[in-house]
C-alpha cells in the first residue's frame, strides 16, 4: 500500500493549529503524531513553514453538465476546484436537462465517475411536480434537496405553496433553498424598466433583487420549516437584515435551520459594480458595504454556518450582454480559499474559523462520511497552504473553461501549493495530476 508522510506541517483543525506529522496509508490518514518512524518506501513531504488544512467541501457549485457545456464541464471545473483547495463539491440541479428525476440524477453521477477530478455529490432538484421522485431518493447518496424559491439560471422556480408544504413535510433530507421573492423582483424590475428602458445600469441589480426580496423569501421559508419540522439550509445570504432569522446559541449539530454565505458576498459590495459590471452580477445580488460587514460579523459569530462559492460560470460573451440579458453568476472555486486567506491577513477571520466554516461544518451539515477533518481514519483530503506567498490573479493562470474571473488583477496573500485527494497528490504548484483519484461522496445517515 502506498504510504506518504507529511512532516512538520502546521495543521489547522478543530479549533487549533498544531505542528505534527501526518502518515497516510492508501487513501486514508493512518496516524497523526510526532517523531514518527516510517519505512524506507514511505514518500516523505517536508511541509516545514506551510499550513495544512482539511480539503474544503464546497456545498454549492454549478458545473453545467449536462447540457450547458459551452460554459463549463465537470472535468474543467473540478480541476479548478482542486487548484483552489476544494476537494469535494456538492453540485446543483439547474443543468439541462435538470436533475429532477432519478434517471437524470444517476446519469450525472455516472458522468462524474468518469470525468470528475474532485470528490462529488449531486443535489436533487425539487419542482412543482416531482414529490414521488423526491421520496424515492437514497439518502446515503443524495446530499440534499435543492429548491429555487426565487428564479435564477435554469427556470427551476418552485412556487406552488401546497407543493412546498408537502415537500417540507415529507422529506428527511436537508432542504437547501435559494430565497428571493419573485413578486418583489418583478415589481422592482418593472419600475427600473419604466425609468431606464432597455438600458438598466448594473448598479440597479441590488435594488431590483432587493433586501426586501431576500428577507421576504427567506423568512417565509423559515416559517414553513418551523411549521413542518423540516431541516432547512438557506443558501447565499446577502443581507444584514436576514441575519436576524438565524441563531447562534446552539451547536450546528442541533440546528434545524442553517445558513450559508458565499465568498463573493463577503469580498465585494455595491461600490464594485462600477468597475466590475456584470462580472459581479449574482443572484442574490452583491449588496451594500453595511451588508458585507454584517455578513463577516455573522460568520464570525456563528449566525452563518457554512462558507461556500456558488461557483456559476458563464461565458464572457454572455456576460457582455446588457443588464437584463446578462446571466447571473461567476467562476469562483479556484480563488475562494486564496480570497479567504487574504481576508485572514486583513484580520477579518481566523484560520481556524475558515476551516470550521468551509471544511468541518459542511461535513456536519450534510453528514459527509469521513471527510472535512484532519483525523486518523478519515480520507486524506488535504491542502498545503503557503500563507505568505503573494500573487496576482492573471488570466493565463485560470483553469475555468470560461477563461475569466471576477478576481483578475487582484493580488492575494496566501496560495495553495498542493492538494492531496484520497491520499494522492492531485494538484501541485499549477499542475493537475492527469490521473483522477476522485470518489463519490457518501452520507452517513
Ligand atoms: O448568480 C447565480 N447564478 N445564482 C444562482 O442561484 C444560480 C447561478 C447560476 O446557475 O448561474
Amino acid at each position: 500500500m502506498r504510504a506518504l508522510k507529511i512532516s512538520n506541517a502546521k495543521i489547522v483543525n478543530e479549533g487549533t493549529i498544531e505542528q505534527k506529522d501526518i502518515l497516510i496509508e492508501g487513501n486514508r490518514i493512518a496516524k497523526i503524531g510526532s517523531d514518527m518512524e516510517v519505512s524506507e518506501t514511505t514518500e516523505v513531504f517536508d511541509a516545514s513553514g506551510k499550513y495544512i488544512l482539511p480539503g474544503l467541501i464546497d456545498d454549492q457549485v454549478h458545473f453545467r453538465e449536462p447540457g450547458l457545456t459551452h460554459k463549463a464541464t465537470i472535468e474543467t471545473e473540478s480541476k479548478a476546484a482542486l487548484a483552489g483547495g476544494i476537494t469535494s463539491f456538492l453540485e446543483m440541479p439547474n443543468t439541462s436537462p435538470q436533475t429532477t428525476t432519478l434517471e437524470q440524477w444517476e446519469a450525472k453521477n455516472e458522468r462524474a465517475a468518469h470525468t470528475s477530478y474532485a470528490n462529488y455529490g449531486f443535489m436533487f432538484g425539487g419542482t412543482n411536480d416531482n414529490l414521488d421522485q423526491i421520496l424515492a431518493l437514497d439518502n446515503k447518496r443524495v446530499p440534499a434537496l435543492k429548491l429555487f424559491l426565487g428564479s435564477s439560471t435554469g427556470n427551476m422556480l418552485v412556487d406552488d405553496p401546497e407543493v412546498l408544504k408537502k415537500i417540507f413535510r415529507n422529506t428527511n433530507l436537508v432542504i437547501a433553498v435559494h430565497c428571493e421573492d419573485e413578486t418583489t423582483i418583478r415589481e422592482n424590475l418593472k419600475a427600473a424598466q419604466a425609468k431606464y428602458g432597455d438600458a438598466i445600469p448594473i448598479e440597479q441589480h441590488p435594488i431590483i433583487r432587493s433586501e426586501k426580496a431576500c428577507y421576504l423569501s427567506s423568512s417565509k421559508a423559515i416559517e414553513l420549516a418551523k411549521e413542518t419540522g423540516a431541516r432547512l439550509h438557506v443558501f447565499h445570504l446577502s443581507t444584514a437584515k436576514e441575519l436576524s432569522l438565524f441563531r447562534n446559541d446552539i451547536p450546528l449539530s442541533e440546528k434545524k435551520i442553517t445558513a450559508e454565505v458565499c465568498v463573493h458576498h463577503l469580498w465585494f459590495n455595491d461600490s464594485d459594480y462600477k468597475e466590475k459590471g456584470t462580472h459581479i452580477k449574482w443572484n442574490p445580488a452583491v449588496k451594500t458595504k453595511k451588508d458585507q460587514e454584517a455578513l463577516w460579523e455573522g460568520l464570525n459569530t456563528d449566525l452563518l454556518d457554512v462558507l461556500a462559492t456558488d461557483h456559476a460560470p458563464h461565458t464572457l460573451e454572455e456576460k457582455a450582454n446588457p443588464y437584463t440579458a446578462a446571466p447571473s453568476g461567476g467562476p469562483l472555486v479556484q480563488h475562494a480559499l486564496p480570497a479567504l486567506l487574504t481576508a485572514y491577513h486583513q484580520n477579518r477571520i481566523a484560520l481556524e474559523k475558515i476551516v470550521e466554516k468551509a471544511c468541518h461544518n459542511p461535513a456536519i451539515l450534510f453528514d459527509v462520511k469521513d471527510r472535512g477533518y484532519v483525523r486518523e481514519g478519515y480520507f486524506a483530503d488535504l491542502v498545503v497552504v503557503d500563507l505568505d506567498r503573494e500573487y496576482k490573479v492573471e488570466k493565463t493562470d485560470l483553469l475555468y473553461q470560461c477563461g475569466w474571473s471576477p478576481f483578475e488583477g487582484t493580488t492575494f496573500k496566501g496560495s495553495i501549493e498542493k492538494t492531496l485527494l484520497n491520499g494522492q497528490w492531485a494538484y501541485d504548484q499549477g499542475k493537475i495530476n492527469p490521473k483522477s483519484a476522485a470518489m463519490a461522496l457518501t452520507f452517513d445517515r
